[in-house]
């Protein structure tokens, strides 16, 4: 019986649970025997591959955070510790792995698949979904629910009040989750590396919605710019409103998985094992324009991530200071 792995690695995002599910589900419809590797590549190192079994799947679908773990390992990045990784797959007879995580991840597997000869298909995962070639990543959908739901929740404690929220999302170095969400949202505000905006240009225009009768505020900014302090301390002291700072962090990366990330989670795998099967060496299952594709690593990890044009002016749009509505 020919043998496959998976591991995650990486930041952990809802969705992984199902792909895992999913895996074992079909590998045993192709005739496959599934192994899972906990811990990423620090477990595939340290040996720590186990079959895996139906039973082993049931009732995690609805559950955040991944059941095998993810780590992130910079034993992986040295060549030796990689070796120790091929030999632990080998002896077990392993020559196909499915890996959930993002494109530092690939480009480590490209250089294990080139030394080792064992086959590996990516599956883009991280909440921040930056993952240059591909539209979406597993988990964002999850973490941006989250947000949502953490959003309207404080708008509701920030007009009973009258007073200004700022809101940190993560996303590490870019402002999908923040922009995306503030659009979504309704924010009157929204901070993203890639829309340069200086917010005190806001001063007229809050000014005058204040006295108009305004209540709160909404700023979403993105964990990149490090500046919520700033920006709370701006509302207080340059508009005179009351400002609180929350600071979403790990809180988005958990949680029950939505039906979208389940569902691509289920079609991420099945395009991957597929192209196991049909040959395929070192790639990874990219989703554009509503299509599965396969690419290259050098594809997605030589250029970096951009955020998608129409996005980005929508936003401008939104939230250039100019356009603030009295
Ligand atoms: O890459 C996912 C992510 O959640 C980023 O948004 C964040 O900056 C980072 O991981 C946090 O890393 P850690 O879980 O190691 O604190």
């Amino acid at each position: 019986m020919e043998k496959i792995a998976i591991l995650c690695s990486g930041g952990d995002v809802s969705g992984m649970n199902p792909a895992l599910k999913r895996f074992v589900e079909y590998a045993y419809v192709q005739g496959l025997q599934p192994y899972f590797v906990f811990d990423g590549y620090e477990g595939l190192i340290d040996n720590r591959i186990h079959e895996a079994h139906y039973h082993d799947v049931s009732g995690i679908v609805s559950r955040g955070g991944t059941k095998i773990r993810s780590a992130r390992s910079a034993r992986f990045k040295e060549a030796s510790f990689r070796a120790i990784a091929a030999e632990n797959l080998k002896k077990r007879g392993i020559s196909k792995l499915i890996v959930l995580g993002g494109d530092g991840s690939f480009r480590g597997m490209e250089r294990f698949h080139h030394e080792s000869g064992i086959a590996f298909c990516g599956i883009p995962s991280t909440i921040d979904n930056d993952i240059n070639g591909t539209d979406y990543c597993l988990g964002v959908d999850t973490a941006l629910n989250i947000i949502k739901n953490a959003v309207d929740a404080l708008r509701d404690t920030a007009s009973s009040f009258r007073r200004a929220f700022v809101i940190e999302t993560m996303g590490r170095n870019c402002g999908y989750l923040a922009l995306v969400s503030a659009i979504t949202s309704g924010a009157e505000m929204c901070l993203v590396p890639e829309i340069p905006i200086d917010y005190t240009e806001y001063k007229g225009c809050f000014e005058s919605q204040i006295r108009n009768g305004r209540d709160y505020f909404i700023a979403i900014v993105s964990e990149a710019l490090q500046n919520t302090k700033e920006v709370s301390e701006w509302f207080e002291t340059e508009l005179g409103f009351e400002s609180r700072i929350t600071l979403l962090g790990h809180v988005q990366r958990g949680g029950n998985p939505t039906v979208y990330d389940r569902l691509m989670a289920y079609k991420f795998i099945t395009y991957a094992m597929n192209g196991l099967l049909e040959g395929r060496t070192n790639s990874v299952i990219c989703y554009n324009k509503s299509h599965f594709n396969f690419k290259t690593i050098d594809e997605v990890a030589l250029n970096p991530y951009r955020l998608d044009e129409e996005l980005v002016n929508l936003g401008r749009e939104q939230f250039a200071p100019s356009r603030c509505q009295m």
